[in-house]
């Protein structure tokens, strides 16, 4: 059966000394009292290493937000999935919209930073959602299927399997705005139904789709109350421990 899964996303914040401080004290909070779900936190690339060496790795994942889309040469300042691996990180947030926005990462893109992930073994945890004009003018289903087919659908049925998809209506990203559980539970459906129309029932069912937007500790329950809501990919409320762990308490 799928995973519920709280994944955080640093993004550029926090220098090394106060992301290990960071990570040291979910790792303390989250010892004591075991969480009832998979945790991940996302960390800038020059942390991984260190914090994998300071979290019981069994109780909190490490995950990247991004990797090159090439193995490996010639390549100044990008860093390869191999490399992510080699850090002890398992896991790299891909697709993120801020990243397809600011930095032009296409589909085509995507599907080989995707495939270079799986390649390595890191569980990518792959970004889908629309932006508000979108969202208004009624395509956010059109737009988030043709995220999912056009750099997930050349999978095989295994690899997919892999896959955690998170879904970040980009309207909701660090602006105080929620989808709504009812808007989070429809897409969500949508995006299970997507699946199992490629890959079937069951790869569907067993596919976790993580919410991400906005998510807090006061909204956190209700919207991981849905039946295909599996959890959240937490930006801003990553950021302090207390927040993240109050997220997490929501299961
Ligand atoms: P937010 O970011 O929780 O700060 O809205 C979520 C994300 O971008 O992953």
């Amino acid at each position: 059966m799928r995973k519920n899964i709280v994944a955080g996303n640093w993004k550029m914040n926090k220098n090394l000394q106060e992301g290990l401080a960071l990570a040291t004290e979910l790792n303390d909070i989250l010892s004591s009292a075991k969480p009832n779900c998979e945790v991940v936190i996302g960390t800038p690339f020059i942390h991984l290493a260190k914090v994998v060496e300071a979290v019981n790795t069994d109780t909190i994942k490490v995950s990247a937000q991004n990797c090159a889309d090439k193995v490996s040469g010639a390549y100044t300042g990008e860093i390869s999935a191999e490399m992510v691996k080699s850090t002890g990180a398992t896991h790299v947030i891909l697709g993120h919209s801020e990243r397809r926005a600011y930095y032009g990462e296409t589909a085509e893109i995507l599907k080989e930073k995707v495939e270079l992930a799986l390649a390595n073994g890191l569980t990518p945890i792959f970004c889908i959602g629309e932006v508000l004009e979108e969202r208004e003018s009624g395509k956010h289903f059109d737009v988030v299927k043709a995220q999912i087919s056009e750099s997930l659908f050349g999978l095989s049925t295994e690899d997919f399997g892999k896959i955690v998809l998170a879904y970040e209506p980009v309207w909701a990203i660090g602006t105080g705005k929620t989808a709504s559980p009812e808007q989070a539970q429809e897409i969500h459906a949508f995006i299970r139904q997507t699946v199992a129309d490629k890959y079937g029932k069951e790869v569907a069912d067993n596919t976790s789709i993580l919410y991400g937007g906005s998510c807090k500790p006061s909204n956190a329950k209700e919207l991981f109350s849905n039946p295909d809501v599996d959890g959240g990919l937490i930006g801003g409320a990553s950021l302090k421990a207390e927040d993240f762990k109050g997220i997490i308490d929501a299961f």
